[in-house]
């Protein structure tokens, strides 16, 4: 789909979208068509006594008399003073939704924000545009059958705007915003015959082009560095581990004195996680070609980073390995040597995760001394249990990383929820025969059991995990995301490096 800003002249062929605030209040332009139409509009608003403007409503009259356009979408606002980015990016979804199942090819889209609004009108523009984009995301690569009407339809948007260059300059981020949520979206929708240590990290590798400079730990390299927990979990696989490094120098450079130590990002990248010998059951066992999407997102954030050249020094760690039982896998009661020096009883092979996280956790802290450190990983099946599909777990060390973290995420819409960390859980992971065992003694807390495992190789650094096991992927249409691979953590961490850590 292709989108565009435009004037505000009246479209003359394709379908038009207004806005229609609360109480069935008209916006200027849905004003203007209504003159132009001998009152359809008000006559619809009166036919439609259930279309009150309301945030999310939307009211199609289709082949109005006296327009040349096919159809005008009437789009509810909600309260005029209660535009905001998230509510835009909603709007421009869910027209491209209607106007993808109605058949149309070209819309435009007016907006007009109340001057009330805590957003302005280039703003808007390009938020519902980010919207609509977000929205437009399809992985239909493998569908070499689809009939016309299983595709989209919708060839153009145009977002008509009273401020064109503005609304064209505030969307060039968005859009940069936009492309690096579909790559990730990508790697995750891949299955885990296509998408393997090895070819993940060839995806991580086109980071280069960006600038982001980009290392390949092969499993030698892994295992002079004692990275033991990590090639334990991929030793059962055909498929060799790797550990890929990617690190954005954008902040201050190699030659001051005392270079700003990088943010730090932490991936789970299992391509496919059986289990292995602990295996998991049949049903639903293909989902877990997305046991890597912490690791996507990661590349993701660092190609975004990268892309619109932000100010800050960032370094991106993904543990990329495959989760299979066979003749070399790894047995329950297995005892590795991590990185670290601790050692660990695998009780379940299956809790697998956290057996890469710790050594890349503490490869990243020892090599790179970051400021502070952000895991995300499909950890656990309790962190659904927990907060379902709607946010994601977060744990941290440290309140104010806490707290950024929440903020960034509720002004994205990718929401997290703090969950515990407290020395009572971290003695059930004590092991009778190692330093810690891999799970608890039951299902109960199972989310923060996981995390505790994590902060015992983190040492001081201010570190925070988001388990994403329920927000990866999602089996129902949002507004902006369409079902499938979401992306969930690539436009929050972004908004989290924007807000604070970024050079003036
Ligand atoms: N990748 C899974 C977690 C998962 C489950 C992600 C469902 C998405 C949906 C993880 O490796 C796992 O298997 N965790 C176990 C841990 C248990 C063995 C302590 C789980 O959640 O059951
Ligand atoms: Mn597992
Ligand atoms: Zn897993």
């Amino acid at each position: 789909m292709n989108i565009s800003f435009a004037g505000l002249d009246l479209p003359r062929s394709g379908a038009v979208a207004v806005g229609v605030w609360e109480d069935g209040v008209l916006t200027p332009a849905a004003r203007r068509l209504d003159e132009a139409s001998a009152g359809a509009i008000t006559r619809a608003l009166t036919a439609a006594p259930r279309f009150k403007g309301k945030k999310d409503e939307l009211l199609p009259l289709i082949g109005p008399a006296g327009l040349q356009v096919s159809r005008v979408v009437l789009a509810g606002l909600g309260k005029p003073d209660a535009s905001s980015a998230p509510s835009l990016q909603q709007l421009g979804g869910n027209l491209i939704a209607h106007l993808n199942r109605a058949g149309e090819k070209k819309a435009t889209v007016f907006i007009d924000v109340d001057e009330g609004a805590p957003i302005g009108a280039a703003e808007a523009a390009a938020q519902l545009a980010f919207g609509a984009q977000l929205r437009a995301y399809r992985f239909d690569k493998y569908k070499t059958k689809q009939r016309p009407e299983q595709k989209a339809s919708l060839e153009t948007l145009v977002v008509a705007t009273g401020v064109l260059a503005a609304a064209h300059s505030a969307y060039q981020p968005l859009s940069k915003a936009a492309e690096a949520v579909f790559f990730t979206r990508d790697l995750v929708s891949e299955p885990a015959n296509v998408i393997y240590p090895e070819t993940l990290a060839a995806q991580a590798e086109t980071l280069a082009e960006l600038g982001v400079t980009v290392e390949v730990l092969d499993e030698n390299t892994m295992s002079k560095l004692g990275m033991n927990a990590l090639l334990a979990v991929g030793q059962g696989s055909t498929r060799p581990p790797r550990v890929v490094v990617m690190q954005w120098h954008g902040g201050a450079t190699c030659d001051d004195i005392s270079p700003t130590r990088p943010l730090a990002f932490v991936g789970k990248g299992v391509t496919f996680d059986t289990g292995g010998i602990s295996i998991k059951p049949a049903a639903g066992m293909a989902d877990m070609k997305w046991d890597m999407a912490g690791s996507a997102v990661v590349i993701g954030l660092m190609r975004l980073l990268a892309a619109r050249k932000a100010k800050v020094n960032a370094v991106g760690v993904v543990g990329l390995v495959e989760n299979m039982p066979s003749g070399t896998a790894q047995r329950p009661g297995d005892i590795v040597t991590s990185m670290s020096g601790q050692t660990i009883e695998v009780l379940n092979t299956d809790a697998e995760g956290r057996l890469v996280l710790a050594d890349a956790l503490w490869y990243c802290q020892d090599r790179f001394k970051p400021q502070l450190m952000v895991d995300l990983a499909t950890l656990t099946g309790a962190v659904v249990v927990a907060l379902g599909h709607h946010r994601a777990g977060l744990f941290s060390n440290n309140d104010e990383l806490a707290k950024r973290l929440i903020t960034a995420g509720e002004d994205v819409d990718e929401r997290v929820w703090r969950l515990p960390l407290a020395d009572s859980y971290d003695r059930e992971i004590d092991s009778d025969a190692a330093d810690v065992k891999n799970i608890g003694a039951g299902r109960a807390g199972g989310s923060i059991i996981g995390a505790q495992f994590l902060q015992r190789f983190v040492n001081c650094v201010p570190w925070a995990h988001l388990d994403i096991a329920g927000t990866a992927w999602s089996t129902k249409d949002a507004a902006t995301v369409p079902k499938g691979a979401t992306g969930f953590g690539v436009r929050l961490l972004d908004r989290f490096v924007a807000q604070h850590y970024e050079q003036e």
